[in-house]
């Protein structure tokens, strides 16, 4: 071969080499944006969270049925893992605000309140993988949960730690007092690192997005690589016009948020509150439909020990939650609007 037909040679080959390189570049880049890589949430997250029922209602004494504590996860997960809840897919059990004592440890580690959870939070990690399920829990990137109780600002590794120590499967990240947007993203961020440096599985669930909304528009791109789910807009009540102004934001954003998320990283519309008393059946209904549709992590929050027959086979409902499990895990759109 001569030197000129070996430099063509080698250029074609070149030119292969750097056409496939693009090609595997568009194909990696098309789906969606970078997901936080953790291997988790690859369709949205199924399980059960305390707040919207059971708020902070921590006087024991006066209601031990109805306050935050070991003894109701103790029952839910029990009643998870028998009445076909798990079978569906419904999988974590997720605590909430106000589990937590109102002063960190000696060490600095953050701890259970030690009447409401007596056996503290490793012993309730422990029973509730016996149960085949998975627990999550509840922290803030500010000087204070929402409720009160001490915030990770300043304790982030340590806590990510003190998760992972105790056998936690899900951190639910909340965004109060925060006293800057650069601390708000600066926290999550970290948060996420911490936890991925435990080299435990523990998924991520934000609330990034909602407190930056009044400051200016989040990058959904970048939130998308540090969280597996991200609340968006206000918080669910038991009520239609909640479930309303819910899916009027969602709608009114979709072009903004819908393209992002997928296997991975999902937008959180909040909490299913079917099987409560706000809401009709139709419009029960309607919140099922709606968030399978939307791709929404399915997080009930109800009394899985008082539910009615209705509201537990429309939550279970194996066609509905295929929608939402599709693995392709496209959010959709809305088409159109009736007055
Ligand atoms: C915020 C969150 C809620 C809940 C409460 C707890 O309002 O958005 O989902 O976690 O805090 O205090």
């Amino acid at each position: 071969m001569t030197a000129t037909m070996k430099l063509v040679s080698s250029v074609r080959r070149l030119g292969c080499v750097l056409a496939f390189c693009f090609l595997a570049l568009f194909l990696w880049g098309l789906p969606v944006a970078r997901a936080l890589d953790n291997g988790l949430a690859m369709t949205p997250t199924m399980g059960w969270l305390h707040w919207e029922r059971f708020m902070c209602n921590v006087n024991c004494q006066e209601e031990p049925d109805s306050c935050v504590s070991e003894k109701l996860f103790l029952q839910i997960a029990e009643i998870m893992a028998s009445d076909g809840w798990k079978d569906v897919g419904y999988e974590y059990l997720c605590i909430d605000d106000c589990w937590m004592a109102p002063e960190r440890d000696s060490e600095g580690r953050l701890q259970a309140d030690s009447k409401r959870f007596p056996g503290g939070i490793r012993r309730l990690a422990n029973y509730v993988h016996s149960k085949g399920l998975k627990l999550g829990i509840y922290a803030d990137v500010g000087n204070k949960t929402c409720a009160g109780f001490p915030g990770s600002f300043g304790y982030y590794d340590i806590d990510a730690e003190t998760f992972a120590d105790w056998g936690v499967d899900l951190l639910k990240f909340d965004g109060c007092y925060c006293d800057s947007i650069k601390h708000l993203a600066d926290g999550y961020k970290h948060m996420s690192l911490a936890l991925n440096r435990t080299g435990r599985s523990i998924v991520y669930s934000c609330e990034w997005p909602l407190y930056m909304w009044p400051i200016f528009k989040p990058n959904y791109t970048e939130i998308r690589e540090y969280c597996n789910h991200w609340r968006n807009f206000a918080d669910v009540y038991d009520s239609w016009q909640s479930i309303r102004s819910i899916l009027d934001w969602t709608t009114s954003n979709q072009e903004r948020i819908v393209p992002v998320a997928g296997p991975g990283g999902w937008n959180d519309p909040d909490m299913l509150v079917i099987g409560n008393f706000g809401l009709s059946r139709d419009q029960q209904i309607t919140q099922m439909a709606l968030w399978a549709i939307m791709a929404a992590p399915l997080l009930m929050s109800n009394d899985l020990r008082h539910i009615s027959l209705e509201a537990k086979a429309l939550l279970q409902d194996k066609d509905v939650i295929a929608i939402n499990q599709d693995p392709l895990g496209k959010q959709g759109y809305r088409l159109r609007k009736v007055q």
